[in-house]
């Protein structure tokens, strides 16, 4: 097998082990991974210092960031969410607290306001993103359809990158393939907040 076709193929047997596993978790296990998300992020001062964030409206069994949002906007920060393009690519729009979101074509909540184009995120201080797995050096896994590598390779240099994950999701080594983009630090339920690399 080409390499890369070996890389696609260890990522999808990850991706199905991880996913299964987010599946035997209860909803009280869930709705923990939502509070201390946001506890543990509205304590970072990269996050409330002020500048631009982005972050993600959680879908399925994803660590759920409704609180986190709401959290942020009450404390006035600009937090632009994607609305997802045909193709996987990411638009960007402002959340405005909770009444701001309607359900899009994938089923995430998402802001319903103007769009400022996928090049939004070149000007955001820090991005919270979904991931199955991340590992120590931050390589990063996550639901397969690029739209997060798209985003992650415009961010600009410096800005802070978090992956919001359940904890035993930070894992010994994950499949890489080029166009795939690290991430700086993870978010987890009993670890808190961990920068990697
Ligand atoms: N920069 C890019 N430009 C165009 N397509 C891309 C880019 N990055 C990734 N893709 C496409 O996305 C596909 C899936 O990538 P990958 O398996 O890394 O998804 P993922 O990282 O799990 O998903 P996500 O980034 O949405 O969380 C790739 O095979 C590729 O076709
Ligand atoms: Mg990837």
């Amino acid at each position: 097998m080409a390499v890369g076709a070996e890389s696609a193929a260890a990522k999808a047997a990850l991706r199905r082990r991880m996913l299964a596993a987010r599946q035997g978790l209860t909803e009280a296990e869930r709705s923990f991974a939502g509070s201390a998300l946001r506890d543990t992020l509205l304590e970072r001062p990269e996050l409330t210092m002020g500048g631009t964030l982005a972050a993600f409206s959680a879908m399925g069994t994803e660590p759920p960031t409704g609180r986190l949002l709401y959290g942020l906007w009450k404390r006035g920060a600009y937090v632009l969410l994607p609305v997802l393009l045909p193709g996987g690519d990411l638009d960007w729009a402002a959340y405005d607290g909770p009444d701001s979101l309607a359900p899009g074509p994938a089923g995430a909540l998402e802001p319903t306001g103007p769009r400022y184009g996928v090049d939004a995120v070149r000007r955001v201080a820090a991005m919270i993103v979904p991931a199955l797995a991340v590992d120590g050096a931050g390589r990063r896994l996550g639901r397969g359809g690029g739209s997060y590598d798209r985003a992650l390779a415009r961010m600009p240099a410096g800005a802070l990158t978090i992956a919001a994950i359940y904890d035993g999701e930070l894992v010994d080594e994950v499949p890489v393939e080029p166009h795939d983009r690290p991430v700086a630090a993870v978010v987890t339920p009993g670890g808190g907040f961990r920068r990697l690399g």
